[in-house]
């Protein structure tokens, strides 16, 4: 099963790399030996990823990309296309929350975070479905929900409804490129002490100690806790999984 785990310098995309479970998982993957193409949309935190790969001796490189904006998605396909012609793997892990009740949410927030949460990954997966044809030994695509993806939550209905999305599309992309050997998993992190998460604890806007409860191991996860399952949804270790999505909250949605 080591074996399996390695990536053997195999490109793999991470989109959303620029800090949290996303860069932890740009760590997992530089760890098992990939090739780390770092997606973000801010460039101080694309150039800080790429430097702590590097300092871990990791093969990897950045892009800055907003994955909402299509025809950036298409340019970055373009680029790292040109370079690598094949990607191993794909994960679409960029997201963001949004709070507030539908009836004082926007129509522009609603697109808007929709953009970021849900089109992103039908950009990503599109764009980058001709380079996963071609991996060696199949390709595989990791979609990062929710556990706000399967119960609801108080006055989030875009991040609910999107991540109910991704977790649909998830299952739907499994039927149509399993026989063309492409994986298509999905992740549902609970609560998760990524820096935005903290900032949301810090600030007083989400009380840490209720969320601490709600998970039965009594805590939130650290991001690489959540990094270590997508890494190996990535791998060939995970080569019978498909069509899953596998909850890693502490428990946090079985009672
Ligand atoms: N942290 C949690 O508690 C938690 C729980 C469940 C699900 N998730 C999901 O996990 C993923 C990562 O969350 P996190 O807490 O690490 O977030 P984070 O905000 O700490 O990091 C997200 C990263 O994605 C980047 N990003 C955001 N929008 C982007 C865009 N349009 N294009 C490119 N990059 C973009 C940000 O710049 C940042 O680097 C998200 O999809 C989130 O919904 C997180």
């Amino acid at each position: 099963m080591l074996n399996q785990l390695k990536f053997e310098s195999a490109p793999v995309v991470v989109t959303g790399g620029g800090q949290g479970i996303g860069r932890s998982t740009c760590e997992a993957l530089a760890e098992l030996g990939a090739h780390v193409i770092v997606v973000s949309k801010t460039e101080e935190n694309v150039r800080e990823t790429e430097k702590i790969l590097g300092n871990m001796g990791a093969s990897c490189e950045g892009h800055v990309t907003d994955v909402s904006d299509k025809s950036q998605v298409d340019a970055l396909a373009a680029a790292v296309g040109a370079k690598h012609d094949r990607v191993k793997a794909v994960v679409n892990n960029a997201g963001t929350n949004f709070v507030k009740k539908l009836e004082e949410l926007e129509e522009d927030d609603w697109h808007r975070i929709i953009g970021i949460d849900l089109s992103s990954v039908y950009y990503m997966c599109k764009a980058f479905l001709p380079m996963l044809r071609k991996a060696d030994g199949g390709g595989s695509i990791v979609n990062v929900a929710s556990t706000f993806g399967i119960i609801g939550h108080p006055e989030m209905p875009v991040y609910c409804a999107a991540k109910g999305g991704v977790l649909s599309l998830t299952r739907q992309l499994a039927v149509d490129y399993g026989r063309e050997n492409i994986r298509v998993n999905g992740v549902c992190p609970g609560a998760t002490l990524s820096p935005r998460v903290k900032n949301y604890i810090d600030s007083g806007m989400v009380d840490g100690s209720i969320v601490e409860e709600l998970a039965l191991l009594g805590r939130l996860a650290e991001c690489d806790e959540i990094a270590n399952v997508i890494a190996f949804l990535a791998s060939d270790a995970a080569s019978y999984v498909h069509g899953a999505s596998i909850v890693v909250d502490g428990g946090q949605t079985v009672h």
